[in-house]
């Protein structure tokens, strides 16, 4: 039996400095995908895959992010008075649950894999899943983390997402290396932070979503600096690697690489266009700029 997942990290520290200036004051993560910020988005990923406990690391002068998801009972007040029921609906339907949301700051960007240790507390000694708010996997159906905890329950271990990136591409990517397929999962062997094209040992880049065991942590205290300076995740992964299993997982859907962004705008679009409202205004616009 493999112990359920019930808490979620969302690592929300990071300058987003790929973003300056849009970032100098606002965090990353609130940037909006048509109308919700990031965060959201990826909150309700976890949530709708039955997370139960939302854990944000966060950094100085990132309140806002917590604050969004807070009730503001002044301007529910002030949409009740207005007769504004659909919009107070939609900030209903993301309203979390009280007290299931925890956070912890992390003092300097060190990286993911401090970011992680810095909500060891908090994550106790159960396993959870990590979900990078910068990256939107568009589904149809099962969402990308709700897809994971599917192979989750049947293989137990540590699952990662991955998808294809070109070739050339791969230095921006931590990649993996699989070995023998599991049914209808590959065994990682091993993993590779910004490879060089010629050293990558495939194509599969790591897309964001983890679910992992919480034996991660005790790899994460040596806090030893790996690729760019910062204490990588991979790093930790690397060395739990050698005593349990990690399995890739191609979730089906269409991943939007937001750190970016090429892959932030296209995200818009691509989710205003699964937008009834939207769709048809939206295709319009974009042809009268082609
Ligand atoms: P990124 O490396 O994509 O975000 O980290 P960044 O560093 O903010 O962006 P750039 O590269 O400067 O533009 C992925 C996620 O991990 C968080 C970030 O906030 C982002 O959501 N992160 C990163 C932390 O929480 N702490 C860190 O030390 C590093």
């Amino acid at each position: 039996m493999t112990a359920r997942v019930r808490k979620a990290v969302f690592p929300v520290a990071g300058l987003g400095t790929r973003f300056l200036p849009a970032t100098k004051v606002m965090p990353k993560e609130m940037l909006t995908v048509v109308d919700r910020p990031l965060i959201q988005h990826v909150v309700e990923e976890a949530r709708d895959a039955g997370i139960e406990e939302f854990i944000f690391v966060t950094g100085h002068s990132k309140s806002v992010i917590e604050e969004h998801f807070k009730e503001n009972p002044e301007l529910e007040q002030v949409l009740t008075a207005r007769g504004k029921k659909a919009e107070l609906a939609e900030l209903a339907r993301y309203q979390l649950p009280k007290g299931s949301v925890h956070s912890v700051i992390q003092e300097e960007p060190l990286g993911l894999g401090h970011a992680v240790w810095c909500a060891r507390e908090l994550i106790g000694n159960e396993p959870f899943a990590l979900l990078l708010p910068d990256v939107l996997v568009q589904t149809q159906g099962k969402n990308c983390l709700a897809q994971m905890l599917d192979i989750y329950a049947a293989h137990g271990g540590n699952i990662i997402a991955v998808y294809p990136v070109p070739k050339d591409q791969v230095q921006s990517y931590g990649v993996v290396a699989l070995g023998e397929r599991d049914e209808d999962v590959s065994r990682i062997v091993s993993l590779v932070e910004k490879p060089k094209p010629e050293a990558a040992p495939s194509n599969l880049a790591i897309l964001g979503r983890y679910i992992l065991q919480p034996e991660i942590l005790a790899f994460l205290l040596s806090r030893e600096t790996g690729a760019g300076g910062e204490i990588q995740i991979t790093d930790a992964m690397l060395a739990l690697l050698k005593e349990q299993p990690f399995y890739a997982v191609q979730c089906d859907g269409r991943v939007f690489d937001c750190g970016s962004k090429a892959g932030f705008l296209a995200a818009n679009i691509a989710y205003a266009l699964e937008r009834p409202e939207l769709r048809d205004t939206v295709i319009a616009e974009i042809e009268k700029l082609t």
